[in-house]
């Protein structure tokens, strides 16, 4: 059996952004391109976790199908790569129903993603009114299939956002409790975080850049042309102090800017700032535009290729990434059924 397997997710919220790329996909591809015979690698696109929030069907119709397009246009190769829709292996909830039955609520209501969901505050718990009405057992329990996704695939390493640490320290606990009371079952996954650790909203650098964001300024999308990308990034909020320094607790609009570059050229911001000598902000923010565009590019056209095709392309690759992810799911659930005794 191969000595590692990857597996990393993405949700279809949305046509993919600039910090899911560097954050995400890009290492998914870094990891692809390194990897070895040793290695398997499973990329999904999460459709059942979208369903945690209300989706319009037609939004998330064409959403899944943009974010597969994505995975493709980065870089990711299905010869390498199982790319496949959550949804097509069933065993993904099978697991997850089992998972429940281990999962410990109280660890649960102490994590904080469906309290940023429902923009609660971080020390709701249960009793709190609004999450008794709004919270739904979805989105509540939603770290339990995600440890479905990871496990179901008896995955070594999960290449995610530092957003998702507290996710995976989950996926982890909950492997350890289901080993301990019906042998060992699952290997426990170690988390890969990004060095691009969080991109930063263009519009509030003091949240991250999401899908989620109305306001389709406060993110660069991987369809985004090069006068849209400069359009966004002129109009991105910093301050007005004309001269460019790297301090993100004080200046975390500038200094997002120059992270986003450190994260493309491979240097270091402090270098950046010493080499350019930027004369304004405008400077700056014109150079990184560029540096974005001219790197999105190559991606941009093969994803409007992807998604402007003839869709049996996709379907294809789709139905074959399936396939392979429910013969390897398959392995777990025969193991587990067993070792729970059904
Ligand atoms: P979103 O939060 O935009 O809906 P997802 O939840 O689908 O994105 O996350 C997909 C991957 O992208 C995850 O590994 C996550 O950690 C990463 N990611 C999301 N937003 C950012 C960001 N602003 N900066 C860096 N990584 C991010
Ligand atoms: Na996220």
């Amino acid at each position: 059996p191969p000595e590692r397997i990857v597996f990393s997710g993405i949700q279809p919220t949305g046509i993919p952004h600039l910090g899911n790329y560097l954050g995400a996909l890009r290492e998914w591809v870094r990891l692809q391109d390194q990897s070895d015979e040793g290695t398997r690698l499973f990329f999904s696109v999460v459709d059942l976790h979208a369903l945690t929030l209300p989706q319009k069907p037609s939004s998330l119709k064409t959403w899944r199908k943009q974010a597969f397009a994505a995975l493709l246009a980065v870089g990711l190769d299905p010869r390498r790569s199982t790319i496949f829709f959550q949804s097509a292996v069933p065993a993904h909830t099978e697991l997850n129903w089992i998972l429940s039955t281990v999962a410990s609520t109280g660890y649960l209501s102490r994590m904080t993603q469906w309290k940023s969901k429902l923009e609660l505050p971080a020390d709701a718990d249960l009793e709190n009114p609004d999450a008794r009405s709004r919270l739904r057992l979805g989105l509540f329990s939603y770290p339990v299939l995600q440890a479905a996704d990871i496990l179901v695939h008896r995955a070594t390493h999960v290449p995610v956002g530092d957003d998702q640490r507290q996710h995976l320290e989950f996926t982890r606990y909950t492997a350890n409790s289901f080993n301990h009371m019906y042998g060992y079952t699952f290997p426990s996954p170690e988390a890969l975080i990004s060095p691009a650790k969080r991109i930063m909203s263009l519009k509030d650098p003091a949240l991250k850049m999401s899908k989620s964001h109305i306001d389709e300024k406060s993110r660069i999308l991987l369809t985004d042309s090069y006068e849209a990308i400069h359009k966004k990034i002129k109009a991105a909020r910093t301050d007005s102090n004309p001269i460019i320094t790297y301090d993100p607790i004080k200046r975390p609009g500038v200094s997002n800017l120059l992270e986003i570059l450190s994260h493309l050229d491979g240097r270091p911001c402090s270098e950046i700032v010493t080499d350019h000598g930027f004369i304004s902000l405008l400077a700056l923010k014109e150079h990184v535009a560029d540096r974005v565009s001219h790197h999105l590019a190559p991606i941009r056209e093969t994803l409007i290729g992807l998604l402007e095709g003839p869709s049996d392309h996709l379907d294809t690759i789709a139905r074959e990434g399936a396939e392979a992810a429910r013969l390897n799911a398959e392995i777990t659930m025969a193991n587990t059924r067993r070792n729970l005794g059904l």
